[in-house]
């Protein structure tokens, strides 16, 4: 982890907590980080609910100024008209929110959402001042094809071509088979994948932004094993799923600084 870049820890909700829990999980979560003297100047804490949360934990945040920073798991392409079902980044940016996330591998698999989609929903998220966390990440079988880092580089440059190089975005290197697998990649294998991402964001944007642009490990992060991801050079943080919908285990994954001892 280089020290100019702030580590974002972001949880990843996927479709649980409806809004009334939502509000009960985040009235929590701001308590166990005021108990354990959670440092915001220290690490960037991020949830990313379902839309239908939103508001709900957006006026938490802004009532209470609570150190968390909001998230959507998707928009549209599209920013307004006839397009039933999606949700517009003009919507989510009205609703504060500073994230989205764009690509993720079960959006890819079962919404069969190509580069040229996530093309698209980066410069919707972009367009609306939203940051967008672009995940990319191998399936099992590209593992054994191509090895670790030739598909999800493939998935960022197409991406990076397509946004200008000054453009502000996350990329979380996600492998497909430790997402929900219990089954985390090595800090080895993660920060090869993500130097590897690197290169190709200087490659492609550049020395500013190369140094500049955050780059997140996920799949089966737990506090356990935080410490080892977070202490590799191109590691600047986690999107966590399963553990972030436990308090105490999401806080203290967002604690890593205090157990960067510990593998
Ligand atoms: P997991 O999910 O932490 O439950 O593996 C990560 C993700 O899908 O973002």
């Amino acid at each position: 982890m280089a020290t100019t870049r702030r580590p974002l820890i972001a949880g990843n909700w996927k479709m649980n907590l409806d809004h009334l829990q939502s509000i009960a999980f985040v009235q929590n979560l701001a308590w166990a980080l005021k108990d354990k003297k959670f440092n915001e100047q220290e690490v960037e804490v991020a949830v990313f609910p379902p839309f239908t949360d939103l508001r709900s934990v957006q006026t938490l945040i802004n009532a209470d100024d609570l150190p968390l920073e909001l998230g959507a798991q998707d928009l549209s392409v599209h920013d307004d008209g006839a397009h039933t079902g999606d949700v517009s980044g003009v919507f989510l940016e009205a609703l504060d929110c500073t994230y989205v996330l764009v690509g993720h591998s079960e959006r890819r698999a079962v919404h069969h959402e190509d580069d040229d989609v996530c093309v698209g929903k980066v410069q919707a998220a972009l367009r609306n001042n939203l940051v967008p966390v672009l995940c990319v990440g191998e399936t099992s079988e590209d593992l054994e094809k191509y090895g670790a880092s030739k598909v999800p580089v493939d998935q960022l440059t197409a991406v990076l071509t397509s946004i200008d190089k000054k453009a502000d975005i996350v990329v979380a290197y996600e492998p497909v088979w430790a997402i929900g697998s219990g089954q985390a990649a090595t800090p080895e294998q993660a920060e090869e994948v993500c130097a590897a991402l690197r290169d190709t964001i200087r490659s492609v944007h550049g020395d500013d932004a190369a140094e500049r642009t955050r780059i997140l490990y996920g799949g089966s992060v737990k506090s356990v094993n935080i410490a080892g991801f977070m202490k590799r050079d191109n590691i600047d943080g986690a999107l966590v799923g399963g553990a972030s919908l436990d308090v105490d285990e999401f806080v203290a994954i967002a604690r890593f600084p205090h157990h960067l001892s510990v593998d």
